[in-house]
């Protein structure tokens, strides 16, 4: 696949996916206290069966297209300290491999009965911190230089 479409693909599905977690950190986190918990926890469970539909197959196409995009970065990637764009690339793989390992997590949890609320919000600060600091190193890797 083309390089200019693997970017596309991975920036479209990287904004679904950050604009997903913007959505339920900000937005839907800053309602608690204002609508009845019961009312928020019916939207949360739709909600929650909604993005359990849709979310997998944004995550397959972001994951695929990032490591489709790696692959053509691999000489640089196979010296990830020679030079400044190597290192940031590889720093930013790191912590997109770790946001996966969040969703282990959340669905090892979910299995054993034991992700509840305060610790799935836990994993979505977390996942909103992540991502924000990938999209940072997106496009810092091309402009910091040292
Ligand atoms: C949470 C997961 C991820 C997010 C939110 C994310 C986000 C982004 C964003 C916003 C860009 C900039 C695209 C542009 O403006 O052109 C980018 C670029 C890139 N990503 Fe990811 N990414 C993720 C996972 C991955 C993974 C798993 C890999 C590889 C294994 C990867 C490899 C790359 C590469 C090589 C580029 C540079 C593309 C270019 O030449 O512009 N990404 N990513």
């Amino acid at each position: 696949m083309s390089y200019p479409l693997l970017v596309t693909l991975h920036l479209l599905a990287a904004i679904a996916f950050v604009g997903t977690v913007f959505f339920e950190v900000i937005l839907l986190g800053g309602v608690h206290g204002k609508v009845s918990e019961a009312s928020l926890t019916k939207v949360e469970t739709v909600l929650g069966i909604r993005a359990r539909k849709i979310m997998p197959w944004v995550l397959l196409v972001l994951y695929a297209a990032g490591i489709g995009l790696a692959w053509q970065h691999r000489a640089a990637l196979a010296q990830p300290f020679a030079t400044s764009f190597a290192t940031l690339l590889s720093l930013k793989i790191l912590l997109a491999i770790s946001v996966f390992g969040h969703f282990v997590t959340a669905m090892v949890m979910q299995h054993r009965g034991r992700l509840n609320s305060k610790r799935s919000r836990k994993l979505h600060i977390s996942i909103f911190c992540h991502v924000l600091v990938i999209v940072l190193l997106a496009k810092g890797m091309f402009f910091i230089h040292w």
